[in-house]
């Protein structure tokens, strides 16, 4: 397949990273994942605005402009003839001798973005099933709401679900749940969607922001405040959002059972208000 490197469509052989990008020795960078359906950008524009958003917050100029960024974007998944599947990008700070310093203006330095694409199905029977979550204990800095490419906590929570047999770890700040390794985290209880504020502790993701316009359409009272590890084990329903993992039912915590143990009503009809706004 092809992928961006800059403002090119490339052949992926062709295109070469530097050993002293910044991204790859610093993690200095940001970026974004979006679905593709039906060979459509699901949310683009929310997505390539959070990767700007991002962007500022580390004081990286992407020195390009947004449409520019989504037309590349789109004519790269026509090229690849994505239709289900997900597009990766990514800026960094560029290549540069390392040192933590940012890049002199007049070394030239130019941010550095890249953007591929994958083929992957939607996760159909998880969807359907729901998945089970461990928790574990929220180590990351206190600017979450970056989209930073540091995700070294990240990882280690993900695998320690995953060696868990578990789909995902739901993060805790001293008992107050912030949000999954790589998704947003939500309980029911008594009708009311509860999630945690999107302030610097958490990523307001775009899939969060389509479920709090779903709620509002249609009248399920969407809360945004601090719960607690005890409230997450007492929920009617648990779920959690990504991009890749839509609106997921969990149906244990730590080995619980969540509820009945089958994904909730809520959750349901969630599910049912989300599929309608990708097809
Ligand atoms: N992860 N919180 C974290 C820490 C995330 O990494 C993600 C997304 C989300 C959900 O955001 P959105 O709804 O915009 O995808 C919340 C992506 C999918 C990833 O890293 O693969």
């Amino acid at each position: 397949g092809k992928i961006i490197l800059g403002d090119q469509i490339l052949d992926r052989p062709d295109v070469h990273i530097d050993l002293e990008d910044r991204g790859y020795q610093f993690g200095d960078g940001v970026y974004e994942v979006i679905r593709v359906y039906g060979g459509k950008l699901f949310t683009m524009k929310e997505h390539i605005d959070r990767l700007f958003a991002s962007a500022k917050k580390i004081k990286l100029d992407i020195s390009m402009a947004p449409e520019q960024m989504q037309k590349l974007v789109e004519d790269l998944v026509k090229e690849n003839k994505v239709d289900f599947g997900s597009v990766y990008m990514q800026v960094t700070r560029g290549a540069a001798p390392r040192t933590h310093m940012f890049p002199k203006p007049a070394s030239n330095t130019k941010a550095v973005f890249t953007a591929y694409t994958n083929v992957v199905p939607r996760p159909a029977s998880q969807l359907e099933n729901g998945v089970e979550a461990i928790t574990a204990e929220d180590i990351r800095w206190l600017r979450c709401d970056i989209k930073s490419l540091n995700l070294l906590p990240n990882v280690l929570a993900k695998q320690e679900a995953a060696d868990a047999g578990c789909f995902e770890a739901i993060l805790h700040r001293s008992g107050i749940v912030t949000e999954g390794s790589s998704s947003n985290a939500y309980i029911v209880k008594n009708g009311e969607v509860i999630t945690h504020p999107a302030d610097h502790l958490i990523l307001n993701g775009i899939t969060r922001q389509v479920l709090v316009k779903l709620c509002k359409e249609n009248g399920i009272p969407f809360v945004e405040k601090e719960f607690e590890l005890k409230d997450l084990q007492n929920a009617d329903e648990v779920f959690i959002t990504s991009t890749t993992s839509e609106v997921m039912p969990v149906i244990k915590v730590d080995g619980k059972t969540v509820g009945d143990g089958t994904p909730g009503k809520i959750t349901r009809k969630l599910q049912e208000l989300f599929e309608a706004k990708i097809n």
